[in-house]
């Protein structure tokens, strides 16, 4: 969608990535680092100072009700990764054997499937339903069996902005201990939940922590999407599996990066801690400026995207309806059926009239993008 809005010069409210420049701390330290010739490998498990504030980061976030020995430790239990979308390969590829069944939500980001497949594992898909797009444990625990291996979850959640309550949590919890299975729990929206909402990380709940691969990236936190810096944390015997894969798949990331992000973490903590806000206010622009259209706007709990029901407008289905928004109407939007089972689109899309803003967009972006959409 990115590629057909540069084509038509629409208002780019499809891919994930934010509009705005990393802070300019951030962009100091990197500039410095490279200057000052820190450009050579760096060890593969990520720099140490890294890894330290990484786990300072958690510890602050998730951990404060936790005794000392229940606390992670970087060195131990974080791996830095070239995006979080290395940290989702490798942890799949260090669970998953030929003939293990994954249990996965849909709509799900596209990369889960895919690193089940190339390792031989096979996708089992449970659908989320509109308007909450919740999770049935009981449906989950009917599909597990003795092949189930590992529940992928994604919380806040990529593309529908729903999050997991501490309850769904539990219920995870429950069916881990009970069935043996691990989980893959991607985070990389972990700091952008709103209304007062917590986000429920796997890091804040030790006994399930014991089974899990937690999935970040600072891409989305730091607006550096295109620095590809990730990380896993997981306990300290899958941390060692994990490890043995991600040095043959990158060795290591970009040093500078690295060196810059440690820096950060240490020096501007409230970055992350404001950034929640800073995406609410985002958020609450577009649905303001967008009240008075003949969209129906889904609840945005968490992450930078918020869903639209154009049933009202058009009964094109949702590829259709975003081209033509791309190409007639000048905003592009991303449809929600390539998010679902190729073999279950033409139902879905029978059925479903949604598509996905992303508004980490200036705010002239958003009012510019929303002031078109209510002309429909
Ligand atoms: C849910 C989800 N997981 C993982 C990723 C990949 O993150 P990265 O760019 O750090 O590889 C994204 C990026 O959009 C995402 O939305």
């Amino acid at each position: 969608m990115s590629v057909m809005a540069n084509q038509y010069q629409a208002i780019n409210l499809s891919q994930g990535f934010p509009e705005f420049e990393p802070p300019a701390f951030l962009k100091d330290k990197i500039n410095q680092a490279i200057s000052e010739g820190k450009n050579q490998y760096s060890p593969s498990n990520g720099l140490p100072e890294l890894l330290t504030e990484i786990a300072n980061m958690v510890h602050r976030q998730y951990q404060v009700h936790l005794a000392d020995e229940q606390k992670i430790d970087g060195l131990n239990n974080v791996t830095i990764t070239s995006g979080a979308t290395e940290a989702l390969w490798v942890a799949i590829q260090t669970l998953v054997s030929p003939g293990d069944e994954v249990i996965i939500f849909d709509p799900a980001y596209d990369s889960y499937e895919p690193a089940v497949e190339l390792a031989g594992g096979i996708c089992r898909h449970i659908t989320l339903d509109a308007p909450s797009y919740a999770i049935n444990w009981a449906v989950v625990e009917k599909t597990i069996n003795a092949k189930t291996r590992a529940i992928i979850i994604n919380s806040p959640h990529n593309p529908t902005g729903s999050i997991l309550s501490q309850a769904d949590l539990s219920a995870l919890q429950g069916l881990v201990e009970q069935y043996n299975l691990y989980v893959i729990s991607d985070e990389v929206y972990e700091h952008m939940t709103f209304d007062g909402l917590r986000h429920e990380s796997v890091l804040r709940y030790p006994e399930l922590f014991k089974r899990a691969f937690v999935v970040s990236s600072f891409g989305k936190t730091f607006h550096c999407t295109g620095w590809k810096m990730g990380y896993c944390i997981a306990p300290d015997e899958l941390t060692a599996e994990f490890r043995k894969i991600h040095q043959f798949v990158t060795f290591c990331s970009f040093t500078p990066a690295q060196i810059a992000i440690a820096q950060m973490l240490k020096a501007q903590p409230v970055h992350i801690t404001e950034l929640a806000n800073f995406y609410q206010q985002k958020r609450d622009v577009l649905i303001n400026a967008l009240q008075d259209s003949r969209f129906t706007l889904l609840p945005s709990k968490g992450t930078y995207f918020l869903l639209l029901d154009y049933s009202a407008i058009s009964p094109l289905n949702d590829r259709e309806f975003c081209q033509w928004l791309t190409k007639e109407i000048g905003v592009a939007a991303i449809p929600l059926s390539p998010f679902y089972p190729a073999e279950q689109r033409p139902a879905y899309q029978q059925n479903n009239k949604v598509i996905r803003l992303c508004f980490a967009k200036n705010d002239d972006t958003l009012l510019k993008a929303a002031e078109i959409l209510c002309q429909l």
